[in-house]
């Protein structure tokens, strides 16, 4: 079966966009993007500009030129922190080369942070508090998988990648839930070894066609969070076609996590305003 985060995210835009209508003050989404026209960073902030529209959230945009030192990057955060406009906002990824994204996130002010990449708000991760938020894309692949009755407790959930931004909240996330939870990588020697042994397989490698149908056992789930560009085409890490022939769950790729990423930055962004307005 196909996981449609695509369908989903469209029905959390319409609680959103509900949500939105009964409140009588403007929300404000900031982001900062460094890099021109054509970054894959571009195509994430018009998506998220127009969902924002639709929704009649407001989106401020604060565009930097690619050659910004880091620096001078980190002076417009201190700005931004400062600005009282500006409740909520993230900077866009990846960064140019030359800018360290770790030691420019830890400069966005963690009250500001709706992406939730701060150290500080990575930590409560851990501690698994529902009252808090949770990084996008994570929190997008947990509620399709909740929506989709892909069970966790008990389970064998192998996560294929260990970023900051998705693999390692996922890992915390799956034990909260818990899963029994296999986190491998590049250095893997025998990646099958483990997905074989697998209910789910969350992979976020960027490396086209990692995962084969060859490579899991019997009704496993797969999620596909990140995607690579190979002669003009947008490939998953996982070969779509042949797993879901063999009576997988499967989210395509291009475009069916995403939508969730960004409907999960939304909803967060609506939390953060209503914790706001309750304190
Ligand atoms: N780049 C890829 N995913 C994300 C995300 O969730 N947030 C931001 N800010 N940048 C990203």
């Amino acid at each position: 079966m196909m996981l449609d985060g695509k369908k989903l995210a469209a029905s959390i835009y319409d609680q959103l966009s509900h949500s939105i209508k009964q409140i009588p003050d403007e929300i404000t989404l900031g982001a900062v993007l460094v890099w021109g026209e054509d970054s894959p960073s571009m195509r994430y902030i018009r998506q998220k500009r127009r969902e924002c529209k639709k929704i009649g959230m407001w989106f401020s945009l604060f565009q930097f030129e690619k050659n910004i030192s880091q620096n001078e990057l980190i002076q417009e955060l201190e700005k931004l922190n400062n600005d009282d406009i500006i409740t909520w906002y993230i900077v866009q990824l990846p960064l140019p080369e030359h800018i360290d994204e770790s030691e420019v996130i830890k400069h966005i002010s963690p009250i500001k942070d709706v992406d939730w990449f701060h150290p500080e708000n990575q930590g409560k991760v851990m501690l698994a508090d529902p009252s808090w938020f949770t990084p996008c894309t994570p929190a997008g692949v947990m509620k399709l998988m909740h929506e989709y009755d892909v069970p966790l407790p008990g389970k064998h959930v192998v996560i294929i990648w260990k970023s900051n931004i998705v693999g390692k909240p996922l890992i915390q996330l799956c034990i909260s839930q818990w899963a029994t939870v296999t986190s491998c990588n590049s250095k893997t020697p025998d990646l099958s070894l483990f997905t074989k042994m697998a209910d789910v397989v969350i992979v976020a490698t960027g490396k086209a066609y990692l995962l084969t149908h060859d490579m899991l056992g019997k009704h496993t789930s797969v999620i596909d969070v990140w995607f690579s560009v190979i002669n003009g085409k947008v490939c998953g890490d996982a070969e779509y076609d042949s797993i879901i022939s063999h009576w997988h769950n499967i989210t395509p790729v291009p475009g069916w996590v995403w939508p969730m990423t960004v409907a999960m930055l939304l909803s967060n962004t609506l939390s953060a305003y209503e914790k706001q307005s309750r304190s």
